[in-house]
């Protein structure tokens, strides 16, 4: 069954937080945040919305949203989250896909995305549209040793 995506309701909040709990466990394998990375989250925590993805009445995906910049052109998109059972099946495309539309129906110009290289997922990405815009090696991430990973930003052309 397809997904539907939707905003998050009052209702959601528990499953939201376990869904990204369950990212995390997969991404904590590869990368940590630095302190510099903690501190720019709080910046942006009144700014975000939040979508989800639901399957039969279950949540199986979340995103939240922000604009990038004060110039208001790039809606960027983070904490993308498939609960691992129900990752490879399309969820991640159609929560990206309702993002890219909502954003253009805000006038963004352009989705964006930030990643770690060493996740995979900018291949993953690409098959959703998005082409690589930048990569530089990471001041907000390092690996659970605290070697240096590299950031991919990722952008989707709306409109
Ligand atoms: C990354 C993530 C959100 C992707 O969601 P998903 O639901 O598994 O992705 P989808 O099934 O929608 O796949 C999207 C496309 O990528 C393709 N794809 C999937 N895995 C791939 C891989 N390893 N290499 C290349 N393409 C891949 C799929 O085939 C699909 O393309 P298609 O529709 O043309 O066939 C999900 O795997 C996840 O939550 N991972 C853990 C947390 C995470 O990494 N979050 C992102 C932080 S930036």
């Amino acid at each position: 069954m397809e997904a539907i995506i939707r905003l998050v309701e009052d209702r959601d909040l528990l499953a939201v937080k376990e869904l990204q709990q369950e990212a995390l466990i997969t991404l904590r394998q590869i990368y940590y945040p630095t302190p510099e990375a903690l501190r720019s989250r709080r910046n942006l925590l009144t700014v975000v919305d939040t979508v989800v993805a639901e399957v039969d009445g279950r949540l199986v995906g979340t995103a939240e949203y922000y604009p990038e910049d004060t110039s208001g052109g790039v809606c960027s998109c983070m904490n993308l989250s498939v609960t691992s059972a129900s990752r490879g099946r399309g969820v991640g495309r159609r929560i990206l896909s309702w993002l890219g539309e909502r954003a253009a129906g805000l006038g963004f110009h352009t989705l964006r995305l930030h990643c770690v290289k060493e996740t995979g997922n900018v291949a993953i990405f690409r098959r959703c549209g998005f082409h690589v815009v930048a990569e530089e090696a990471s001041t907000l991430f390092q690996t659970p040793d605290g070697r240096s990973v590299t950031e991919v930003t990722l952008d989707l052309p709306l409109l």
